[in-house]
């Protein structure tokens, strides 16, 4: 497939390994030629199987196609040149702006703000409306599945300003402890700040119902959107959150490039963040005054090629259809889980997709008695790619009292005899550290 000519009629899968796919599009015969980098062999020459997705995409040749065009046709400085390249490149760069805003269906270009990251993102939220807003004894909700970017910013905030980190739980299926989180809400909580989708446990939080409580103690909510933009419809307004972050490499975009949305108000209220270039309108030697929305957030010469790159990938993404690359992961996900689940010894974090059909595309789990780090090596020389570790969530495997897991994470891309694959070669490789430990 090319992005641009996505088939609808495309709408059976084959494969019979996936049960009830029928009414699936196999997105994965659809865009695996747009992936070519999915096609190499491994180092000892067997297929190689990347299913570490939630740790960072791939690229589709159209974002490759991108950044060539930018970078062999249209580079210039941005904001700044009256000569057509910087014209043509300010174009590239605020048109990326413009898609991301209808991606999130922000209602207005001027509510996002480029970041290098997602956590970037949060650590402007922090610096800014944190400094500006909080005293000592006010508190932030958190969730202990948070990421360590959506945890340590609010820490440094604590030591700045004095204020008070909460964290909502999970319940025993590994979803958000809703009572836990509104317990913990109050007149003192002035922001809540939580994950859309856990990148450990897959579960999808309930967001509009947690800021609907939050709101209803005056409290702002930051949704961390890392892990649910790649996967399925997001919309801010539905949400009804007040800041959003995403992250273009798990978007199948360039690194070096995320974004964070807010509402323009508080945009407009909150201080800049970094200084420089580009952030001003006007400087004196001892004093300055700041640029419109949002680029009074964007100090110095910003990620042209980066946000062109992952404006590609948008594009790239809508034309498969959220809705669509949701119904065809959430196959895959059953299959995943169906395979795992018949793996003894096998501990998967998270809930099912019988309790939560909505879940994400990813599996950590553990293997009592065996390091994640042995299985995901062993799993590397069978020409597999997962993630061991802690996923930069250690405060929620502490929680379960592990040190880390083994993660596989899907994609639209992913099939379901790669799936068969990695579960087989799980297997063997269980049974083959069993013997030899
Ligand atoms: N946060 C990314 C992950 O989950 C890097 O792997």
């Amino acid at each position: 497939m090319t992005a641009t000519s996505a088939n609808p009629m495309v709408s059976a899968t084959s494969s019979s390994s996936v049960a009830g796919a029928s009414l699936v599009t196999d997105l994965a015969a659809l865009t695996r030629p747009d992936f070519p980098l999915l096609s190499q062999t491994a180092c000892l020459g067997q297929p190689l199987i990347y299913l570490d997705y939630a740790a960072t995409s791939q690229k589709p040749r159209q974002v490759l196609e991108a950044l060539q065009q930018y970078y062999g046709h249209d580079n210039a400085n941005v904001h700044r040149g009256a000569h057509q390249l910087s014209a043509r490149a300010t174009e590239g760069f605020e048109a990326a702006r413009a898609k991301v805003a209808a991606f999130i269906g922000a209602a207005n270009a001027r509510e996002i703000v480029f970041t290098r990251n997602a956590s970037e993102a949060i650590n402007l939220v922090a610096r800014t409306w944190g400094e500006a807003n909080l005293r000592a004894g006010d508190e932030v909700l958190l969730t202990v599945m948070e990421h360590h970017s959506n945890l340590v910013p609010w820490q440094l905030l604590a030591a700045r300003t004095g204020c008070v980190l909460r964290h909502a739980g999970v319940t025993e299926s590994g979803e958000l402890d809703l009572e836990d989180l509104r317990a913990k809400l109050g007149e003192r909580t002035k922001l809540v700040s939580l994950v859309q989708v856990s990148n450990t446990l897959g579960c999808l939080n309930p967001i509009a119902e947690v800021a609907a409580l939050a709101h209803g103690v005056g409290a702002l909510v930051l949704v961390d959107a890392c892990q649910s933009l790649p996967h399925q419809p997001v919309d801010v307004a539905a949400l009804g959150a007040d800041f959003l972050v995403g992250s273009s490499h798990k978007l199948c975009g360039p690194t070096g490039m995320g974004f964070l949305w807010g509402r323009e108000a508080l945009l407009e209220a909150m201080p800049p963040f970094l200084g420089g270039g580009e952030m001003i309108q006007d400087v004196f030697l001892d004093t300055s005054t700041w640029a419109d929305l949002p680029h009074k957030f964007e100090a110095g010469t910003p990620a042209i090629g980066e946000a062109i790159g992952m404006g590609a990938a948008l594009d790239y993404l809508q034309n498969l259809g959220m809705e669509r690359i949701h119904a065809w992961e959430q196959q895959l996900t059953r299959h995943l889980f169906e395979r795992l689940q018949a793996i003894e010894g096998v501990r998967i974090l998270g809930p099912t997709p019988e309790q939560q059909p909505d879940r994400a595309a990813l599996a950590a789990f553990s293997v009592e008695g065996l390091h994640a780090n042995d299985i995901a090596a062993l799993l590397d020389s069978a020409g597999i790619c997962i993630r061991s570790g802690h996923h930069c969530t250690q405060p929620l495997h502490r929680h379960y009292g592990l040190a880390g897991t083994a993660r596989a994470s899907l994609s639209f891309t992913t099939t379901p005899e790669e799936i068969d694959r990695f579960a087989e070669e799980l297997q063997g490789t269980i049974g083959f550290l069993r013997e030899h430990s």
